[in-house]
């Protein structure tokens, strides 16, 4: 028997530290999350899918009184990407929530959501920068496929 270990590369950043457009996602990012429709939990996700071709796609959490049939933010942005500019690839996405109309610390993506990352990256194998926004801190990945080690093929 031998026993690996795995890790993943992740870069912590503070606001002050990002680009000018990189805040500017996020910011869009917070205003997608306070739009989500989430009765239910109160708890807001908003999402910002950013394009190949400049372009970015909005999403947030959706809601549902049956409860599985509601979305993720992620989904529903990367979704929504994938039906308007098929073959276009993502470049990176940016995920953060709201509570009570305040940014919260960050979130990482369900694992639904980084199947679907992993399906998108795979598809125009170009890799997906994960942007998990929070109210202090910022943190990368630099791969969709970072976040789901051991996925569904063969390794
Ligand atoms: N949610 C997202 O939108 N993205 C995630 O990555 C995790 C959770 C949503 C689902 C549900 O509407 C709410 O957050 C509370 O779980």
């Amino acid at each position: 028997m031998e026993k690996y270990t795995i890790e993943i590369p992740v870069q912590k950043f503070r606001l002050s530290e990002l680009s000018d457009e990189e805040r500017f996602w996020i910011d869009t990012a917070i205003i997608s999350a306070k739009q989500a429709y989430a009765p239910y939990s109160q708890f807001y996700v908003g999402a910002v899918v950013v394009l190949e071709n400049g372009k970015i796609v909005t999403g947030n959490n959706q809601e549902n009184i049956a409860y599985p049939s509601g979305m993720c933010a992620e989904r529903v942005a990367l979704y929504y990407a994938g039906a308007r500019y098929r073959d276009v690839p993502v470049k990176a996405i940016i995920v953060i929530a709201v509570k009570d109309g305040v940014v919260q610390k960050n979130i990482s993506p369900c694992g639904a959501c980084r199947q679907v990352l992993l399906e998108t990256e795979m598809r125009s194998k170009q890799p997906i920068r994960v942007i998990l926004a929070g109210s202090e801190e910022v943190h990368i990945i630099n791969t969709a496929e970072l976040l789901l080690p051991v996925s569904f093929k063969s390794f």
